[in-house]
């Protein structure tokens, strides 16, 4: 028996597969009121809109039907009380064909927690996940959010990293050159290959949530190219490659690699890639590097790094890198 028959609802009330058409407006609400203080300006605009769509006519109701339904995630479930969408969870796949899905919007109203809410929404939504074949559902949350990561403790999952996201802020002074024994430059177009080998060995470090490992990421093409000079934005790979190339798996090994996205609306993002024996070692010459070449920046800079790394934390600090919000990735094996 699945947890959605367990908890079978009346017409109105109780558990219900997520409707965009009928509770669109219901969840966008109870999205601002649980993460109103944590969303960005995208965050802030998506409710917006969906609280705006919701209020659409009678005439186009049906139109908008059709569009939610290809909707990032529409599928789900809410909890109802009185007609008022009081719980939530959305859930969708990581990427098209994904077994891999992704768990999100865990939220129920404050006025009806500990009534096992949260916990009927999640299995109604795993069993859903499960439904359609998936293999594993993975959520993020905020480290100190000790009742939710109880919560999912319970239903099975298990803690698969927790990141640090650090912001380096706009005129921030250049830092000073950094002398390293590792040869550190521009990535060639060549070496492409060993650096998605290298986020491969060493993901979920480099991953963007929800994002899987793409080789469009690191491939030069001309469509990148052109999407780039249309967007204003620009990407720049920077490796270290160890003197000595054996060491670092032979002669297209690379001991690390940091990625700069320059132009995104909130800032530039770096992304950084180490083998694990030579953490410690290049981090701060591949830093300065990059951020001398990005030179004095009106905007901040970006990062995300694992919350267990000490020397990396304290390189960061040194850098005028200022740490904010830790997430907890955390795993369920569904199979
Ligand atoms: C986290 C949240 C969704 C839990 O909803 P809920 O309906 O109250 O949770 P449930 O009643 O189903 O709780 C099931 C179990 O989870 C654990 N749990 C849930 N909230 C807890 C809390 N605040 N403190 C300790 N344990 C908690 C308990 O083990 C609980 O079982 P118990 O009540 O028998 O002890 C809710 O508090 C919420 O919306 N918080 C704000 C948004 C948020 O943080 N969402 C998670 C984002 S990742």
């Amino acid at each position: 028996m699945t947890a959605a028959s367990l908890f079978k609802s009346t017409a109105r009330n109780g558990l219900q597969p997520v409707d965009l058409g009928r509770h669109l407006g219901g969840i966008a609400d109870l999205i601002e009121l649980c993460f109103g203080a944590e969303l960005d300006a995208g965050g802030r605009g998506l409710i917006r809109e969906m609280q705006m769509l919701s209020r659409a006519g009678p005439a186009l109701r049906l139109v908008q039907g059709l569009l939610l339904s290809h909707q990032p995630w529409n599928l789900g479930y809410v909890w109802v009380e009185d007609g008022r969408v009081v719980g939530t969870v959305s859930t969708q796949r990581a990427a098209p064909r994904s077994t891999t899905w992704l768990v999100a919007n865990v939220a129920v109203h404050p006025d009806q927690r500990r009534r096992g809410i949260a916990l009927a929404l999640m299995r109604a939504t795993l069993d859903l996940v499960r439904s359609q074949g998936g293999s594993e559902a993975i959520l993020q949350v905020d480290d100190d959010n000790l009742g939710a990561i109880l919560l999912y403790r319970r239903l099975g999952f298990g803690r698969v990293t927790t990141r640090t996201a650090w912001v380096r802020p706009g005129h921030a002074p250049a830092p000073a050159f950094q002398p390293s024994p590792f040869e550190i430059r521009l990535r060639s177009d060549g070496e492409w290959a060993a650096q998605l080998a290298l986020a491969a060995s060493v993901q979920p470090e480099g991953l963007v949530w929800g994002q899987a490992l793409r080789p469009s990421d690191f491939r030069p093409s001309m469509r990148q190219q052109v999407e780039q000079f249309l967007s204003a934005r620009q990407e720049e790979h920077w490796v270290a490659v160890d003197p000595q190339p054996a060491a670092a798996g032979g002669p297209n090994g690379l001991a690390a690699s940091l990625s700069v996205q320059i132009g995104a609306p909130d800032g530039d993002r770096l992304t950084l890639l180490v083998q694990p024996k030579y953490r410690g070692q290049l981090e701060r010459a591949l830093l300065v590097r990059a951020l001398r070449r990005l030179g004095h920046r009106p905007w901040p800079a970006r990062i995300e790094a694992h919350s267990d790394d000490g020397a990396l934390a304290q390189t960061l600090g040194d850098l005028s890198f200022q740490s904010g919000r830790v997430l907890r990735w955390m795993r369920c094996g569904l199979r």
